[in-house]
């Protein structure tokens, strides 16, 4: 790193999992969010939380290094995940995890063999290797015994979870969901956020979530950013909990669905 390199790096927390610094997040010269400055500390359930179409899946995708921010710096640890060689990248993306909105699971393939398939593509472990993790994994997120069940065959819920084991397969130290709950009735929602949870307390994972179900955002989230559609640009951060009481207004209707800060306490 240059003098001037360093003059201008930010100070990056020593448990960031994941920093923003100055992030813009941009299609062309269209731009969605800017200005974002957040710290994703490890063993943090993060929310990204805004309106719909504000960029958070955006911001999602520019978090885990699928897109190069348009401006500023996106670090894992303290490095800065675009300042290094495609190897490096690929070495920081192998560990994470990710679950997108439906599960994303191959109709063809039972869920031991989607759950197999980062390991099959990641690990030269041996096929006997591979299935008992797949075992394993599912067990995890209670599943065991419908290795050889197809998606097809299972509910939502089990689905979304079966998600969650193929995110799991590689051990990540991040995973990144996308409106996990949605489509999910309550008690599959709720069943999902307990997972999390526990996944955050036993393996130490950092999770970041984007989500609009406020049941979920109170049951498992320490910390936060908000993104404003309005400004463009993050309107708060921290614990959503603490943003209830003493969050800017926006965030503060979005948090009690309009219906303001006496509404809830
Ligand atoms: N691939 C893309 N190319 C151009 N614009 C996009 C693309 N993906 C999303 N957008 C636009 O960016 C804005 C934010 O979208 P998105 O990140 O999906 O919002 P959210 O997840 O908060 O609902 C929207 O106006 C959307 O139309
Ligand atoms: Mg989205």
């Amino acid at each position: 790193m240059s003098l001037a390199e360093r003059r201008n790096a930010p100070q990056i927390a020593p448990d960031a999992a994941v920093t923003a610094a100055g992030v813009t997040v941009a299609y062309g010269t269209r731009v969605i969010q800017r200005g974002l400055d957040f710290t994703v500390h490890k063993g943090d359930i993060f929310i990204i939380m805004g309106g719909s179409g504000c960029g958070k899946s955006s911001l999602l995708r520019v978090l885990m290094g699928l897109v190069p921010p348009a401006q500023g710096t996106v670090y894992y640890g303290n490095r800065d995940f675009w300042g290094g060689d495609s190897a490096e990248r690929d070495a920081v993306m192998r560990r994470t995890g990710v679950m997108f909105q439906s599960g994303a699971l191959w109709s063809s393939r039972t869920l031991a063999e989607n759950v197999a398939l980062p390991l099959e593509y990641y690990t030269d472990l041996s096929p006997a290797s591979i299935r008992d993790i797949a075992r394993f994994k599912l067990a995890q997120v209670g599943l065991a015994g419908f290795e050889d069940f197809y998606p097809s065959e299972i509910s939502g819920g089990m689905k979304k979870r079966a998600g969650l084991a193929r995110a799991l397969a590689l051990d990540p130290e991040i995973v990144y969901f996308d409106e996990p709950s949605a489509g999910l009735d309550p008690v599959s929602a709720a069943r999902l956020d307990e997972l999390l949870l526990q996944l955050r307390d036993t393996l130490g994972m950092t999770v970041i979530v984007v989500t609009h179900e406020l049941a979920s955002i109170f049951a498992i989230a320490n910390n936060s950013v908000f993104l404003d559609a309005k400004t463009k640009t993050m309107t708060a951060r921290g614990d959503p909990h603490d943003l209830l009481r003493h969050g800017p207004e926006e965030v503060v209707e979005f948090l009690t669905r309009g219906k303001g800060r006496g509404s809830a306490s």
